[in-house]
């Protein structure tokens, strides 16, 4: 069967991330993605967590039990990574979930200025072989502009250093989501 943008997500990270990597979740949430990345980076690898709401850290925090020396989670949106992590740490991959928290206000949603700005700190630190990866979903109010700026911000990117990939299941209904990956080919 062909996976779901979820899991195709967690095979992309999977094919990159090992022991000792340095990654980041840029959209915390409920800290699914964060433990995930928590066991491929192992003991001696570190992953940066970021979301805007306490509610996000407390569920991560219950979650990361077993891995709280290989993960920093932070209360600060991912325009902050700019300033949070050093430029010259290089990153082997990143995910970001863009909507809102399952379960959670619908009213707190990922913003196409901040989602770009995050993007864009984190290409500067993006390791050759690495992946950006994004799962957007943007059913909801906000979501579709949301949607095409993070596309068009991505057909943008020069081909000589980036791969771009898109998936999802054209003849779903209700909005399936969208998975973009973005693999940096050369420095
Ligand atoms: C779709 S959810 C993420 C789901 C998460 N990956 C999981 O495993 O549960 C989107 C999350 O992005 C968060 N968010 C919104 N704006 C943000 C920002 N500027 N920086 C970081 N996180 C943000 C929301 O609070 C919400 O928890």
């Amino acid at each position: 069967m062909l996976l779901t943008a979820l899991r195709f997500s967690h095979q992309l990270l999977k094919e990159v991330v090992t022991n000792g990597d340095h990654v980041i979740d840029a959209t915390m949430g409920n800290g699914n993605d964060t433990l995930f990345l928590a066991e491929l980076v192992g003991p001696t690898g570190h992953v940066s967590a970021f979301d805007i709401q306490e509610q996000a850290i407390q569920n991560t925090r219950e979650k990361l039990a077993d891995y709280v020396d290989r993960t920093t989670l932070y209360l600060a949106g991912h325009e902050t990574i700019e300033e949070k992590i050093s430029a010259r740490q290089p990153i082997r991959a990143a995910i970001f979930n863009l909507g809102y928290l399952p379960k959670g206000d619908k009213q707190i949603i990922t913003l196409p200025e901040t989602t770009k700005q995050a993007m864009r700190a984190i290409l500067k630190r993006l390791a050759v072989g690495g992946r950006m990866i994004l799962v957007i979903y943007y059913g909801h109010i906000g979501g579709e502009v949301e949607k095409n700026e993070v596309l068009h911000f991505c057909q943008d990117l020069p081909q000589e250093t980036y791969s771009v990939l898109n998936y999802q299941f054209i003849n779903q209904k209700n909005n399936p989501p969208i998975l973009l990956c973005v693999e940096k080919k050369s420095d």
